[in-house]
C-alpha cells in the first residue's frame, strides 16, 4: 500500500520546550491513523507541521511526497483540515459556509450534497451560531470534505462532544474511510482511537511511547489475560500451589493470570477439584485504555521522581 504520510526524526522546540521529540511514524493509504495522547503531549503540534501551517525545527516529513512547508500550495489542495476548536463566522449559514470554501478552492462542490455527506443537510439554511457543537464539527468536516481531499487531517474533532453527537461524527469518519481517503485524527478519548483505527500512535510529552494496531499495542504493553470467578481466597493459595500461576483474592474474587489461553482449561478444572465453592467466572484482558494509563503513567512517574532527585 502506498504511504501517505512520512515522519522520521520529526523535532519541534518552542524556546527550550521540545513540544515533538524525535517522533517517527508513517501512514498508510486509505486508513485511519490515529494519534493518541493527553493535552500537552503534541498532537497539535505535529498535525499542524504536517498540515504545513507550522514550521518544524528538525526531521524529515513528507505528506503525499510533498514537503508540507515548502510545497504548501500543492499540498493544501489535496488535503482537508479541521483545527482544533473550528470556528466559522456566526452569521454565515452552513450552505454559504460551503459556497466560500468552494470559492477559496476553485471547485464546484454542492453544498446539498457535501452537507448530506455528514448529516447535516437539514441544518444548511441555520446560522453557524445556532448549530450545536456536534453540528458545527461536521460543518466543519463537510467545509474539510469541499476540494475532495486525499487526506483529512482531523484534530480532536468530538473533544466535548455528547455520546450521540460523537457517534454521528464516528460515523462520518467511517464513512470518508470507506470512501478510500486516509484519516489523520488526534484524540485523547481512547475508545475512539480502540473503534475507529486501524494504527494507534501513543504520544506524550512529544515522544511516542507505543505504536501498532490496537491489538499489537495491548498485546506488546498489556497484563495477561486474566479468569476471574467468585471464590474464597483459600482457592487462590490452592491454585499457586497446584499449577504455580500467580493468583490474587480480591473482596470475594480470585484471579488468575493466564499465559496461554488454553490454559483456562487446566485453571478450571483446578478450581473444580479444589473442593472449594465458586460461582460465575469471567475472562478479562487489557483494553487499550488499561494500558495508555499505565504507560503514560509510568512515564510522568518517571519525570516526577527524576525532577525530585535533581
Ligand atoms: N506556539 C507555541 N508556543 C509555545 N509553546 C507551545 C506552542 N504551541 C504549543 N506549545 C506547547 O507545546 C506542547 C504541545 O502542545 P500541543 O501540540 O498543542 O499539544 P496537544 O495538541 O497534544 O494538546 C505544550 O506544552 C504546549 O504548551
Ligand atoms: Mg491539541
Amino acid at each position: 500500500m502506498p504511504t501517505a504520510i512520512e515522519v522520521r526524526g520529526l523535532t519541534k522546540r518552542y524556546g527550550a520546550l521540545a513540544a515533538v521529540d524525535g517522533i517517527d511514524f508513517s501512514v498508510e493509504s486509505g486508513t485511519v491513523f490515529s494519534f493518541l495522547g493527553p493535552n500537552g503531549a503534541g498532537k497539535t503540534t505535529t498535525t499542524e507541521i504536517l498540515e504545513g501551517l507550522r514550521r518544524r525545527t528538525d526531521g524529515d516529513v513528507r505528506v503525499l511526497g510533498l514537503d508540507p512547508w515548502n510545497d504548501g500550495a500543492a499540498l493544501h489542495r489535496r488535503i482537508g483540515v479541521i483545527p482544533q476548536d473550528f470556528r466559522f463566522f456566526e452569521k454565515i449559514t452552513a450552505r454559504e459556509a460551503v459556497e466560500y470554501y468552494r470559492a477559496l478552492f476553485h471547485t464546484n462542490a454542492d453544498p446539498a450534497r457535501l452537507l448530506a455527506q455528514v448529516e447535516l443537510l437539514d441544518k444548511i439554511d441555520a446560522r453557524f451560531d445556532t448549530l450545536s457543537g456536534g453540528q458545527k464539527q461536521k460543518l466543519g468536516l463537510a467545509l474539510a470534505l469541499t476540494n475532495d481531499p486525499e487526506i483529512c487531517f482531523l484534530d480532536e474533532p468530538t473533544t466535548g462532544l455528547d455520546p450521540h453527537a460523537r457517534r454521528s461524527i464516528w460515523a462520518v469518519i467511517r464513512d470518508l474511510k470507506r470512501s478510500g481517503r486516509t484519516v489523520f485524527l488526534t484524540t485523547h478519548y481512547l475508545e475512539e482511537a480502540e473503534l475507529l483505527a486501524d494504527h494507534v500512535a501513543i504520544i506524550n510529552h512529544g515522544r511516542i511511547i507505543a505504536a501498532g494496531t490496537p491489538g499489537e499495542i495491548i498485546r506488546a504493553h498489556g497484563r495477561p489475560e486474566r479468569i476471574t470467578v467468585e471464590a474464597p481466597a483459600e482457592l487462590a493459595t490452592y491454585l499457586a500451589q497446584r499449577l504455580g500461576v500467580a493468583a490474587t483474592a480480591d473482596g470475594g474474587h480470585v484471579s488468575v493470570e493466564l499465559g496461554d489461553k488454553r490454559d483456562a482449561l487446566k485453571v478450571l478444572q483446578a478450581i473444580d477439584a479444589s473442593g472449594l465453592p465458586w460461582d460465575s467466572f469471567e475472562t478479562a484482558h487489557d483494553t487499550l485504555e488499561d494500558v495508555f494509563v499505565r504507560l503514560v503513567g509510568q512515564m510522568d512517574d518517571g519525570a516526577l521522581k527524576q525532577e525530585a532527585r535533581s
